[in-house]
Protein backbone atom coordinates (compact mmCIF):
# COMPACT_ATOMS: atom_id res chain seq x y z
CA UNK A 1 0.00 0.00 0.00
CA UNK A 2 1.24 3.64 -1.01
CA UNK A 3 1.67 5.88 1.78
CA UNK A 4 0.62 9.72 1.50
CA UNK A 5 -0.40 11.96 4.91
CA UNK A 6 -1.11 15.43 5.85
CA UNK A 7 1.28 17.34 8.27
CA UNK A 8 0.98 20.27 10.48
CA UNK A 9 0.38 21.38 14.10
CA UNK A 10 -1.75 21.12 15.43
CA UNK A 11 -3.26 18.74 12.94
CA UNK A 12 -5.83 17.53 15.42
CA UNK A 13 -9.29 19.19 12.51
CA UNK A 14 -7.38 18.06 9.55
CA UNK A 15 -10.39 17.31 6.88
CA UNK A 16 -7.82 15.75 4.72
CA UNK A 17 -7.71 11.92 5.45
CA UNK A 18 -11.36 12.08 5.08
CA UNK A 19 -11.18 13.66 1.60
CA UNK A 20 -8.42 11.50 0.05
CA UNK A 21 -9.95 8.23 1.67
CA UNK A 22 -12.90 9.37 -0.24
CA UNK A 23 -10.81 9.91 -3.29
CA UNK A 24 -8.94 6.37 -3.05
CA UNK A 25 -12.00 4.45 -2.82
CA UNK A 26 -14.16 6.04 -5.66
CA UNK A 27 -11.15 5.54 -7.72
CA UNK A 28 -9.56 2.42 -6.67
CA UNK A 29 -6.79 3.47 -5.67
CA UNK A 30 -4.75 0.87 -2.90
CA UNK A 31 -3.33 4.21 -1.11
CA UNK A 32 -3.26 5.06 3.17
CA UNK A 33 -3.52 8.15 3.81
CA UNK A 34 -2.62 9.21 7.68
CA UNK A 35 -2.06 12.90 9.75
CA UNK A 36 1.08 13.55 11.29
CA UNK A 37 1.34 15.91 13.95
CA UNK A 38 4.71 17.93 12.88
CA UNK A 39 7.58 18.59 15.42
CA UNK A 40 7.97 22.61 15.22
CA UNK A 41 11.70 22.23 16.26
CA UNK A 42 12.40 19.00 13.47
CA UNK A 43 9.87 19.38 11.01
CA UNK A 44 13.03 18.11 8.20
CA UNK A 45 13.36 15.24 10.93
CA UNK A 46 9.43 14.61 10.56
CA UNK A 47 9.29 14.24 6.40
CA UNK A 48 12.31 12.72 6.13
CA UNK A 49 11.17 9.62 8.67
CA UNK A 50 8.34 9.52 6.42
CA UNK A 51 10.09 9.15 3.35
CA UNK A 52 11.97 6.38 4.83
CA UNK A 53 9.51 4.71 5.66
CA UNK A 54 8.42 4.42 2.65
CA UNK A 55 5.74 7.56 2.06
CA UNK A 56 5.06 9.03 -1.31
CA UNK A 57 3.77 12.53 -0.69
CA UNK A 58 2.88 14.68 1.70
CA UNK A 59 0.19 17.64 2.00
CA UNK A 60 1.59 20.38 4.24
CA UNK A 61 -0.55 22.84 6.14
CA UNK A 62 0.21 25.29 8.99
CA UNK A 63 2.75 26.53 10.20
CA UNK A 64 5.17 24.43 7.71
CA UNK A 65 4.52 25.63 4.09
CA UNK A 66 7.32 27.71 3.97
CA UNK A 67 10.15 25.47 5.63
CA UNK A 68 8.39 22.63 3.56
CA UNK A 69 9.36 24.98 0.17
CA UNK A 70 12.79 25.26 1.80
CA UNK A 71 13.07 21.38 2.18
CA UNK A 72 12.14 20.95 -1.43
CA UNK A 73 14.83 19.98 -4.24
CA UNK A 74 12.64 21.26 -6.98
CA UNK A 75 10.08 23.36 -6.73
CA UNK A 76 7.03 24.21 -9.32
CA UNK A 77 6.72 27.59 -10.81
CA UNK A 78 3.21 28.10 -8.69
CA UNK A 79 4.86 26.88 -5.30
CA UNK A 80 7.63 29.38 -5.76
CA UNK A 81 5.49 32.28 -6.67
CA UNK A 82 3.55 30.95 -3.79
CA UNK A 83 6.66 31.45 -1.38
CA UNK A 84 4.98 28.23 -0.11
CA UNK A 85 3.88 24.36 -0.89
CA UNK A 86 0.84 22.76 0.50
CA UNK A 87 2.05 19.16 -1.30
CA UNK A 88 5.40 17.41 -1.57
CA UNK A 89 5.87 14.12 -3.79
CA UNK A 90 8.93 12.40 -3.02
CA UNK A 91 11.26 9.92 -6.03
CA UNK A 92 14.11 8.36 -5.03
CA UNK A 93 15.96 11.61 -3.82
CA UNK A 94 13.50 14.07 -5.62
CA UNK A 95 10.99 16.04 -3.14
CA UNK A 96 8.86 18.08 -5.37
CA UNK A 97 6.76 20.93 -4.01
CA UNK A 98 4.07 22.32 -5.47
CA UNK A 99 0.98 24.80 -4.78
CA UNK A 100 -2.39 23.53 -5.13
CA UNK A 101 -4.56 26.40 -3.17
CA UNK A 102 -4.75 28.53 -5.74
CA UNK A 103 -5.62 26.52 -8.47
CA UNK A 104 -7.68 24.44 -6.49
CA UNK A 105 -9.68 28.27 -5.36
CA UNK A 106 -9.69 28.97 -9.18
CA UNK A 107 -11.74 25.67 -10.36
CA UNK A 108 -14.07 25.67 -7.63
CA UNK A 109 -15.13 29.20 -8.58
CA UNK A 110 -15.24 28.61 -12.03
CA UNK A 111 -16.24 24.65 -12.68
CA UNK A 112 -18.26 24.23 -9.47
CA UNK A 113 -20.03 27.93 -8.81
CA UNK A 114 -19.60 28.79 -12.45
CA UNK A 115 -18.16 32.39 -12.43
CA UNK A 116 -15.83 33.05 -15.44
CA UNK A 117 -12.75 34.67 -14.08
CA UNK A 118 -11.93 35.93 -17.53
CA UNK A 119 -12.81 39.44 -17.96
CA UNK A 120 -13.86 39.87 -14.25
CA UNK A 121 -13.68 42.92 -12.20
CA UNK A 122 -12.02 40.82 -9.40
CA UNK A 123 -11.53 42.14 -5.38
CA UNK A 124 -9.51 40.27 -2.98
CA UNK A 125 -8.87 41.00 0.15
CA UNK A 126 -5.84 40.61 2.61
CA UNK A 127 -1.98 39.88 0.86
CA UNK A 128 -0.67 37.15 3.64
CA UNK A 129 0.42 33.63 2.34
CA UNK A 130 -3.00 32.66 1.05
CA UNK A 131 -3.79 35.34 -1.25
CA UNK A 132 -0.17 35.03 -1.99
CA UNK A 133 -0.60 31.16 -3.61
CA UNK A 134 -4.06 32.73 -5.45
CA UNK A 135 -2.44 35.13 -7.91
CA UNK A 136 -1.01 33.42 -10.15
CA UNK A 137 -4.07 30.85 -10.78
CA UNK A 138 -6.33 33.89 -11.02
CA UNK A 139 -3.88 36.03 -13.39
CA UNK A 140 -3.64 33.00 -15.31
CA UNK A 141 -7.40 33.27 -16.22
CA UNK A 142 -7.51 36.67 -17.33
CA UNK A 143 -9.54 38.82 -15.28
CA UNK A 144 -9.95 42.61 -16.77
CA UNK A 145 -8.45 43.47 -13.55
CA UNK A 146 -7.43 42.22 -10.36
CA UNK A 147 -7.68 44.65 -7.49
CA UNK A 148 -5.89 43.53 -3.98
CA UNK A 149 -6.44 45.66 -0.77
CA UNK A 150 -5.08 45.22 2.33
CA UNK A 151 -5.37 46.91 6.17
CA UNK A 152 -1.01 46.97 5.81
CA UNK A 153 -1.28 48.74 2.53
CA UNK A 154 2.72 47.99 1.73
CA UNK A 155 2.24 44.24 1.76
CA UNK A 156 -0.29 44.40 -1.37
CA UNK A 157 1.67 46.98 -2.89
CA UNK A 158 4.80 44.87 -2.64
CA UNK A 159 2.65 41.49 -4.46
CA UNK A 160 0.93 43.56 -7.09
CA UNK A 161 4.33 44.75 -8.20
CA UNK A 162 5.45 41.05 -7.71
CA UNK A 163 2.78 39.76 -9.56
CA UNK A 164 2.36 42.31 -12.43
CA UNK A 165 3.99 40.42 -15.04
CA UNK A 166 1.60 38.05 -14.97
CA UNK A 167 -1.50 40.56 -15.15
CA UNK A 168 -3.10 43.62 -14.69
CA UNK A 169 -2.60 43.71 -11.03
CA UNK A 170 -3.16 46.87 -8.54
CA UNK A 171 -2.95 47.35 -4.80
CA UNK A 172 -5.77 50.12 -3.34
CA UNK A 173 -6.44 50.43 0.83
CA UNK A 174 -9.57 49.75 2.00
CA UNK A 175 -10.78 53.21 2.20
CA UNK A 176 -10.40 54.07 -0.86
CA UNK A 177 -12.28 51.08 -2.24
CA UNK A 178 -15.96 53.41 -1.50
CA UNK A 179 -16.63 53.98 -5.38
CA UNK A 180 -15.57 50.74 -7.12
CA UNK A 181 -17.19 47.70 -8.49
CA UNK A 182 -16.32 44.38 -8.56
CA UNK A 183 -18.11 41.31 -10.14
CA UNK A 184 -16.15 38.32 -7.84
CA UNK A 185 -14.99 39.45 -3.83
CA UNK A 186 -12.68 37.08 -2.51
CA UNK A 187 -11.65 37.22 1.21
CA UNK A 188 -8.16 36.25 1.33
CA UNK A 189 -7.44 37.41 5.05
CA UNK A 190 -7.51 35.70 8.25
CA UNK A 191 -10.08 38.06 9.78
CA UNK A 192 -13.22 35.48 9.72
CA UNK A 193 -10.63 32.60 11.97
CA UNK A 194 -11.12 36.03 14.53
CA UNK A 195 -14.63 36.68 13.93
CA UNK A 196 -13.85 40.06 12.60
CA UNK A 197 -14.67 42.14 9.56
CA UNK A 198 -12.24 43.44 7.19
CA UNK A 199 -12.94 46.91 6.82
CA UNK A 200 -14.30 47.22 3.00
CA UNK A 201 -17.16 49.82 2.18
CA UNK A 202 -20.47 47.88 1.82
CA UNK A 203 -21.31 49.95 -1.65
CA UNK A 204 -17.94 47.69 -3.29
CA UNK A 205 -20.29 44.46 -2.80
CA UNK A 206 -23.12 46.54 -5.68
CA UNK A 207 -22.74 44.72 -8.92
CA UNK A 208 -21.22 41.73 -7.01
CA UNK A 209 -22.62 38.43 -8.60
CA UNK A 210 -20.23 36.27 -5.98
CA UNK A 211 -19.08 36.41 -2.24
CA UNK A 212 -16.12 34.05 -1.57
CA UNK A 213 -14.71 33.64 1.67
CA UNK A 214 -11.81 31.32 2.06
CA UNK A 215 -11.96 30.02 5.48
CA UNK A 216 -14.63 27.17 6.15
CA UNK A 217 -16.55 25.79 8.34
CA UNK A 218 -17.34 28.99 9.94
CA UNK A 219 -20.73 29.56 8.41
CA UNK A 220 -21.84 32.91 7.57
CA UNK A 221 -18.82 34.85 8.55
CA UNK A 222 -18.97 39.04 9.48
CA UNK A 223 -17.82 39.14 5.47
CA UNK A 224 -20.33 36.85 4.00
CA UNK A 225 -23.06 38.87 6.10
CA UNK A 226 -22.01 41.85 4.96
CA UNK A 227 -22.20 40.61 1.66
CA UNK A 228 -25.20 38.73 1.96
CA UNK A 229 -26.69 42.62 3.32
CA UNK A 230 -25.83 44.20 0.36
CA UNK A 231 -27.39 41.92 -1.92
CA UNK A 232 -24.95 39.41 -3.11
CA UNK A 233 -26.69 36.73 -5.16
CA UNK A 234 -23.97 33.51 -4.55
CA UNK A 235 -22.16 33.53 -1.17
CA UNK A 236 -19.57 30.66 -0.79
CA UNK A 237 -16.80 29.49 1.50
CA UNK A 238 -13.54 27.65 0.96
CA UNK A 239 -14.91 23.60 0.97
CA UNK A 240 -14.70 23.58 -2.36
CA UNK A 241 -10.83 25.15 -2.39
CA UNK A 242 -10.29 22.65 0.00
CA UNK A 243 -11.65 19.53 -1.65
CA UNK A 244 -10.21 20.49 -5.16
CA UNK A 245 -6.28 21.24 -3.85
CA UNK A 246 -7.32 18.00 -2.45
CA UNK A 247 -8.04 16.40 -5.82
CA UNK A 248 -4.92 18.10 -7.28
CA UNK A 249 -3.09 16.75 -5.31
CA UNK A 250 -3.86 13.11 -5.96
CA UNK A 251 -3.99 13.95 -9.73
CA UNK A 252 -0.49 14.80 -9.16
CA UNK A 253 0.50 11.68 -7.05
CA UNK A 254 -2.05 8.90 -8.47
CA UNK A 255 -2.19 9.95 -12.22
CA UNK A 256 -6.22 9.59 -11.70
CA UNK A 257 -8.10 12.88 -11.21
CA UNK A 258 -11.50 12.16 -8.87
CA UNK A 259 -14.75 13.50 -8.98
CA UNK A 260 -15.39 15.99 -6.29
CA UNK A 261 -18.58 17.10 -6.47
CA UNK A 262 -20.19 14.19 -3.55
CA UNK A 263 -16.96 15.18 -1.28
CA UNK A 264 -17.73 18.46 -1.17
CA UNK A 265 -21.93 17.73 -1.03
CA UNK A 266 -20.98 15.79 1.98
CA UNK A 267 -18.87 18.39 3.63
CA UNK A 268 -20.49 21.41 2.76
CA UNK A 269 -22.25 23.43 5.87
CA UNK A 270 -25.25 25.66 4.64
CA UNK A 271 -24.73 29.64 5.12
CA UNK A 272 -27.48 30.27 6.92
P1 LIG B 1 -2.54 33.65 5.75
O1 LIG B 1 -1.36 32.78 5.52
O2 LIG B 1 -3.76 32.95 6.27
O3 LIG B 1 -2.86 34.51 4.59
P2 LIG B 1 -1.17 35.80 7.05
O4 LIG B 1 -0.03 35.63 6.13
O5 LIG B 1 -0.91 36.05 8.49
O6 LIG B 1 -2.14 34.59 7.00
O7 LIG B 1 -2.06 37.01 6.49
C1 LIG B 1 -3.22 37.40 7.11
C2 LIG B 1 -3.91 38.44 6.25
O8 LIG B 1 -5.17 38.78 6.83
C3 LIG B 1 -3.15 39.75 6.13
O9 LIG B 1 -3.38 40.29 4.86
C4 LIG B 1 -3.78 40.60 7.22
O10 LIG B 1 -3.68 41.99 7.02
P3 LIG B 1 -2.33 42.77 7.44
O11 LIG B 1 -1.32 42.43 6.40
O12 LIG B 1 -2.70 44.18 7.44
O13 LIG B 1 -1.98 42.24 8.81
C5 LIG B 1 -5.22 40.17 7.09
N1 LIG B 1 -6.03 40.42 8.29
C6 LIG B 1 -6.04 39.69 9.44
N2 LIG B 1 -6.97 40.17 10.29
C7 LIG B 1 -7.58 41.21 9.68
C8 LIG B 1 -8.63 42.11 10.03
N3 LIG B 1 -9.25 42.04 11.20
N4 LIG B 1 -8.99 43.05 9.13
C9 LIG B 1 -8.36 43.13 7.93
N5 LIG B 1 -7.37 42.31 7.54
C10 LIG B 1 -6.98 41.36 8.39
Amino acid sequence: TDRYAVIGNPIGHTKSPLIHGSFARATGQDIEYGAIEGSLERFADDVHAFRKAGGLGLNVTAPFKLQALALATERLERAELAGATNALKFEGDRILADNFDGVGLTRDIQSNLGFSLKGARMLVLGSGGAVRGALLPFLAQEPAELVLANRTLPKAVDLAEQFAVHGPVRACAYADLAGERFDIVVNGTSASLKAELPPVPAQTFQNARLAYELAYGKGLTPFLRLARNAGVPKLADGVGMLVEQAAEAFLWWRGVRPDTRAVIERMTIPLV
